[in-house]
């Protein structure tokens, strides 16, 4: 308690009391058994990073407990990622479904580009003119030009000679493609092309054989 000479030593100052050894000001009416408090400011970015965890509190309640909000309830969250991944599966699958019927040319040949350029064309050269391996733009063939004979190369690949097996690494569907896009380069006569290895292949020799 303050006693009265206290009191009438405060009155008499117009400035508030200023302790001695901080320079900080001293409260009023803060003092208990003698011992006085002071008003001792906290710095300004403690201070505004305080207030402003307080509205982000208040933000962050509401939006959970008012707005329920699927930001930030995990379990929404989770439940909407699912959603729109098994909506995303349903449509690849009925697109594959649909694919066999719907695929035009123009598919067909982009996706067999799609497998040269990125696999073959490293060994038989980026427009098909042969390099390690054969050229595919002439008339020649080593192991015989019909879709069934390169199908055959592609599945059971020449190891010997550096061509591996795709049995593993390409769909059917991507082999199909990419030997209809091989058969495409058929007389395309792109420069640096190697020269002819194997026999020449005639399609009009080989019965039935669709090109
Ligand atoms: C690492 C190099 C390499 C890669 C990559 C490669 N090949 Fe070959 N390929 C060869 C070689 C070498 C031969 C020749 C084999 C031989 O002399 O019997 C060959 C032969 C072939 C043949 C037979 C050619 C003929 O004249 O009968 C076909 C078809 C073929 N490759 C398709 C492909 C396809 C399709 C791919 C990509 C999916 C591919 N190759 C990737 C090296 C490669």
């Amino acid at each position: 308690m303050s006693t009265t000479e206290d009191k009438h030593h405060t009155k008499q100052q117009s400035q508030p009391e200023i302790d001695e050894v901080t320079n900080d000001q001293i409260l009023e009416g803060h003092e208990f058994d003698g011992i006085r408090e002071l008003d001792n400011q906290l710095p300004p970015w403690l201070k505004y990073l305080f207030y402003a965890s307080i509205v982000f509190a208040a933000s962050y309640l509401t939006l959970v407990f008012v707005f329920e909000d699927d930001r930030v309830i995990q379990a929404k969250e989770y439940q909407k990622e699912m959603a729109a991944y098994i909506e995303e599966e349903e449509a690849v699958d009925e697109e594959e479904q649909a694919a066999p019927v719907v695929r035009t040319q123009e598919e067909i040949m982009a996706s067999g580009e799609a497998t040269f350029s990125k696999i073959c064309s490293v060994c038989h050269g980026k427009f098909g003119e042969g390099l390690v391996g054969p050229n595919f733009t002439d008339e020649y063939w080593i192991h015989g030009g019909s879709r069934e004979d390169m199908h055959n190369v592609i599945v059971t690949g020449v190891i010997e000679k550096g061509m591996i097996s795709y049995k593993n690494l390409l769909s059917e569907r991507q082999i199909q493609d990419v030997i209809t896009y091989i058969k495409s380069l058929q007389g395309s006569n792109p420069p640096n092309q190697k020269a002819p290895e194997g026999e020449k292949y005639d399609p009009e020799a080989e019965q039935g054989t669709p090109s």
